[in-house]
């Protein structure tokens, strides 16, 4: 999974998405299907959210997960995107959030800044699994969960692949998900994969952490915009 795509292949794939999703917000706000709803709830549920912690909604898209995520009263809420156009729109709903346009490989937040990181309906669309799992490490605190979700399943991707003019991954099955997850460093606490739900929690351990200062090419692309 490291290197499936070069540097200049990971570009031209992000463009493609990019250009789709900032064309396409609205199919992203509510109303949402039937079901979507309750699953949002329970996937913030399943990681053990508690007021004044700091979290990250990768991927946020127009940010249907963030209404479910400030019922826990986090301090710090932070989203990132590779549409401008989306988060724009979350800027828009939530002010407060703090929105950064970029990869999540290269998200420049300090090391150990956050204790909780979603990832729902986006983990088939990160390119460089290998790099955005590494920085996650970096930028979750020792005990710091990562919530890998999607609101309607496993099948649903297959489906989807079949019509989305940009690249795709199927969700991992249990046993892949751990091979990969423990790959980084995490440990799984728990793992659904149900008709049109998948959630899976993971616990950092840090056991090796490496505290290196990320180098500046690293986060090259980025732009903090707001
Ligand atoms: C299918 S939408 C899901 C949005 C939202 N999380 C939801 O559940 O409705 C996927 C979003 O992830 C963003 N995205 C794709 N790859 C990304 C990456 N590597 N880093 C950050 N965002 C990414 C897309 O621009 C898009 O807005």
């Amino acid at each position: 999974m490291t290197d499936r795509f070069t540097r200049e292949q990971i570009k031209e794939l992000n463009e493609l998405q990019r250009k789709y999703f900032n064309e396409n917000v609205d199919i992203f706000e509510p109303p949402l299907p039937k079901g979507v709803p309750a699953r949002l709830k329970a996937t913030v549920q399943a990681s053990g959210l508690r007021p004044g912690e700091k979290v990250l909604d990768v991927g946020t898209g127009t940010g249907i997960l963030i209404p479910y995520i400030l019922k826990y009263r986090p301090s710090e809420i932070h989203a990132c995107d590779i549409a401008e156009q989306m988060l724009e729109r979350v800027k828009q709903k939530f002010p407060r959030v703090i929105t950064h346009l970029g990869d999540v490989s290269g998200l420049p937040l300090p090391d150990d800044s956050l204790d909780v990181a979603f990832i729902n309906g986006c983990f088939s669309n990160i390119l460089d699994k290998s790099k955005s799992l590494d920085n996650l490490h970096r930028l979750l605190r020792p005990q710091g969960r990562l919530v890998i979700s999607h609101p309607l399943g496993r099948n649903f991707i297959v489906e989807l692949k079949q019509h989305t003019p940009f690249h795709l991954d199927l969700l991992p099955d249990e046993a892949d998900a751990k091979e990969l997850l423990e790959r980084y460093d995490f440990e799984i606490l728990e793992f659904r994969d149900e008709f049109a739900f998948y959630l899976v929690v993971a616990k950092i351990r840090k056991s090796n952490k490496e505290t290196a200062a990320p180098s500046p090419r690293q986060f090259g692309d980025w732009v903090r915009i707001q």
